[in-house]
């Protein structure tokens, strides 16, 4: 097999800018097939004179070689003809594709120097010169969905980048270079969500390119700025350091490339940012898990079903309980019984203020005042309610009947007929009276 394997196709993410020039997409491919990948490649230098940093940006080709000879591979530079750098990875016992299989458009991959202070890293395999150093880059493939994230560090020898002097493009970027990847750290989870008192695994695994002993540390950035240590192991005197309150570890696990953390009976007080680090030598490999909790809300209405008579006034009640996190969208609806036309949202609903429990949750409750009139009959009154925990928003509805109760035309009519009743039966009473009066001679 040649480059050309490599050239198949010519994919790009679409992260705001479409990235390559060559335009040719396949929507798809995986990235085991394809063994390419768009990458943005990042630097940094300082600019002369002023100090400041300036961040380059470019575009570059990440090729995942196969199995062949390296001056197979060699021997086809043709096949390489735009001016997007490209980085080829070797293939190696570190196995990028089994941590990164996804289709191409949703993985995104960003390219790093990974500066080493011009201290000489001590890796098997590579040489200890003193006149030139090994360049050293990180590799991070992060799935768009959050299902997993990758972060590989690359090598490429100084005997590699002097043999292979391919030409150079703009920032010392050579159009190509080989490299090897030796490190990489990986999660499965990079954002988890849970209910509370919940146990939950902080998934973080390693793959190093030879046996070796590593330190692993995870620290829990809180959001008011705490920073908490959960656990620490010393990989040279293998030894657990340090375990907080439920959190869990296999030490066992580590040498297997197992670094997970198991939290038990989660609660508020445990949400963050956990930083899985893995240092092995003298590189340091870190995967950032971010826990938010989440309870879902129980939503009640204070009536089942309703009758009014015409005029009545009676409060629609929301009860939203213990949810979490805090924000609440919850509103009050209007609409005929089996119409199919989008329903009215009722105006003038207040809201109580929100109350916490013990356990962290919140509640709060949206009402309004009904004051029923003869068009309201047989309207649905829905109270729905989405929360961030929420697949779809909960409803809950009464059906609202309302009678027409007497009128004032009615009372009036009914005053006058009583008014004539009564004028009648005085009348005859005088009547009577006056004829049963003896004659007065
Ligand atoms: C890693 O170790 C944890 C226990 O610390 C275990 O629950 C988990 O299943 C292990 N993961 C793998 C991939 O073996
Ligand atoms: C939190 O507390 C409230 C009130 O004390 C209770 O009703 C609710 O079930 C609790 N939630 C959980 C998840 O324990």
């Amino acid at each position: 097999m040649s480059y050309r394997t490599y050239l198949v196709a010519g994919c790009f993410l679409c992260i705001g800018v479409a990235r390559n020039p060559n335009g040719i997409t396949t929507a798809g491919s995986s990235f085991r097939k394809s063994r390419e990948l768009s990458c943005v490649f990042e630097t940094s230098k300082i600019i002369p004179l002023s100090k400041e940093i300036e961040t380059i940006r470019l575009n570059v080709r990440l090729l995942l070689s196969e199995t062949e000879s390296k001056e197979d591979q060699r021997s086809h530079p043709e096949n390489l003809r735009d001016n997007i750098p490209s980085f080829f990875v070797d293939e190696s016992s570190v196995d990028i594709l089994q941590h990164a299989n996804e289709d191409i458009n949703a993985l995104d991959c960003r390219i790093s120097t990974y500066f080493t202070a011009d201290t000489q890293i001590i890796w098997p395999g590579s040489e200890v010169r003193a006149s030139k150093l090994d360049s050293w880059f990180t590799c991070t493939i992060k799935h768009a969905a959050e299902k997993y994230m990758t972060t590989a560090f690359l090598v490429q020898t100084h005997q590699e980048s002097e043999n292979h002097n391919q030409g150079q493009l703009s920032q010392g970027i050579a159009e190509q270079s080989h490299l090897s990847a030796v490190f990489l750290v990986h999660t499965r989870s990079p954002v988890v969500r849970s209910a509370l008192s919940k146990d939950v695994l902080l998934d973080c695994t390693f793959s190093i390119d030879h046996q070796a002993d590593v330190t692993v540390q995870w620290i829990l950035y809180q959001k008011g700025g705490n920073k908490k240590l959960m656990f620490s192991y010393n990989g040279s005197s293998k030894q657990v350091e340090h375990m907080a309150d439920r959190a869990e570890m296999l030490p066992e696990e580590i040498p297997k490339g197992n670094a997970s953390l198991l939290l038990r009976n989660v609660g508020m007080r445990d949400e963050g940012t956990y930083s899985c680090s893995v240092s092995v030598s003298s590189l340091t490999g870190e995967q950032t898990i971010q826990l938010q909790i989440e309870e879902k809300p129980t939503v009640t209405i204070n009536v089942n079903s309703l009758s009014l008579v015409e005029g009545e006034q009676h409060k629609l009640i929301c009860d939203i309980r213990n949810y979490y996190p805090l924000d609440v969208q919850a509103q009050w609806l209007r609409e005929r019984k089996g119409s199919r036309k989008v329903p009215d949202v009722v105006k003038n609903v207040l809201s109580s203020s929100h109350t916490q429990s013990s356990n962290g949750t919140y509640s709060c409750s949206r009402y309004f005042l009904l004051t029923a009139s003869l068009k309201d009959d047989g309207h649905r009154y829905t109270c729905r309610v989405d929360h961030q925990s929420l697949q779809s928003p909960i409803r809950r509805s009464v059906i609202v009947k309302v009678r027409g109760g007497i009128s004032i035309i009615w009372l009036l009519l009914l005053l006058l007929g009583l008014s004539v009743c009564i004028t009648v039966v005085l009348y005859y009473l005088h009547k009577v009276r006056s004829t049963a009066k003896p004659k007065p001679y």
